[in-house]
């Protein structure tokens, strides 16, 4: 377990429809106007990290999507602690020029900017913006070697490389970014691919909610598989928090977030990640395992339970600690409101009982 207190992260709500496949009353927007607020409400509330997402398309009630990179910034701009992560997808993007974005946004925020490289879901996106679709562990093929080509542009003058997907011939970029070594690479899945390639080369992992034994499992094999190659990453984990000053108002909501799902849009949503995953030989992609209610979250945030009193979140949120999770990625109903309140009432609570040095495994199951 980490001696360092764990972190948290919200998802931007820089796409249509709030982050539950639901037809709930959401006071979540996706404006700008919406988001920089929220950038600093979060930053004042003592979240770390924000998580832009990038859609080109998607079905799922999701239907307008601002840019990550670009929308990213505008929330550094409005904020001065925070880091934003910009999820950028190899093929619509080359690391040559998001090497290069990057470093000038890091030259021009005083280094606050990161990447999560997710590597696709979405076939119809990929077909709509004509670019081909790889096989699912093709695309973390080419994502692993982005990923090298980045660090190496970044932190090396002269750069070569021969890949398979992308070569570089003593390429000098300049200025390089101002955070050193380089700006944090977080990535996004859970598959054995996606493993392997944390394993190798990224700084962060992420993936979907998950039970605290179904988290331990990828931390151990994650973590195993890094010391081989000398490397450490960290662990990021999905969830939806709802909380509230009684667990049955909170369960109350997650009812109604479920009871109003649009199921047509679920479905089709289910559709395209069971397509994209099936091609995972070993059948553990992010959405192997996921129900019709877990997929109302589209990032099954659901199942890490962060769902209840402050006082039962936080004590999950210690557990979720104790088998090696670094950071917890927060997604809410209402975006403004919960955020304040997480960071009044719940992260208080987190610090103490981190400082007590309590970490409750069994307060984690349902
Ligand atoms: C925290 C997190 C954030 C993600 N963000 C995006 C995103 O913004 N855009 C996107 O197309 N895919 C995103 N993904 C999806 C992943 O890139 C990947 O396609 C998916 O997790 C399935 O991977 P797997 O089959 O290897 O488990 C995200 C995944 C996670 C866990």
């Amino acid at each position: 377990m980490s001696t360092s207190p764990i972190q948290f992260a919200y998802w931007v709500p820089n796409v249509s429809g709030g982050l539950v496949v639901s037809k709930i009353e959401q006071r979540t927007h996706w404006d700008i106007d919406y988001n920089r607020k929220l950038a600093q409400i979060a930053e004042r509330a003592g979240f770390a990290y924000a998580l832009s997402q990038i859609r080109f398309t998607a079905g799922y009630g999701a239907e307008y999507q601002h840019e990550s990179v670009s929308f990213s910034h505008a929330l550094l701009a409005a904020t001065e602690r925070l880091k934003v992560i910009a999820a950028v997808l190899p093929g619509p993007w080359n690391p040559a020029l998001l090497a290069k974005q990057i470093a000038t946004i890091d030259q021009l925020t005083g280094g606050r900017i990161a990447v999560n490289i997710v590597s696709g879901w979405f076939k119809g996106e990929f077909t709509a913006i004509g670019e081909p679709w790889l096989e699912h562990d093709e695309r973390y093929r080419r994502s692993e070697e982005f990923i090298r080509a980045l660090k190496g542009i970044w932190t090396t003058d002269g750069f070569s490389f021969a890949g398979d997907f992308y070569r570089f011939r003593d390429y000098t970029l300049r200025p390089k970014p101002l955070q050193k070594p380089h700006p944090e690479i977080f990535q996004g899945g859970s598959s054995r691919a996606a493993r392997d390639m944390a394993a190798r080369v990224s700084d962060w992992y992420f993936t979907n909610g998950n039970t605290p034994e179904g988290i331990q499992a990828q931390v151990d094999d994650i973590r195993a598989k890094a010391a081989v190659y000398g490397h450490k990453v960290k662990i990021g984990v999905n969830a939806f928090i709802i909380a509230r000053d009684t667990e049955a108002e909170a369960r109350a909501v997650l009812q109604e977030i479920i009871d109003k799902a649009d199921p047509e849009a679920v479905n089709a949503f289910g559709d395209a990640v069971k397509q994209a995953g099936k091609a995972s030989p070993e059948g553990e992609g992010n959405w192997a395992k996921s129900s019709f209610e877990d997929l109302v979250q589209y990032n099954d945030g659901f199942r890490t339970n962060l769902i209840g009193t402050p006082e039962q979140i936080a004590e999950r949120i210690v557990a979720l600690k104790a088998v090696g999770v670094d950071l917890v990625l927060a997604g809410f109903l209402h975006f403004q409101e919960e955020v304040a309140y997480f960071g009044e009432k719940v992260l208080p609570l987190v610090r103490a009982l981190e400082a007590r040095g309590e970490t409750i495994p069994q307060a984690v199951t349902a």
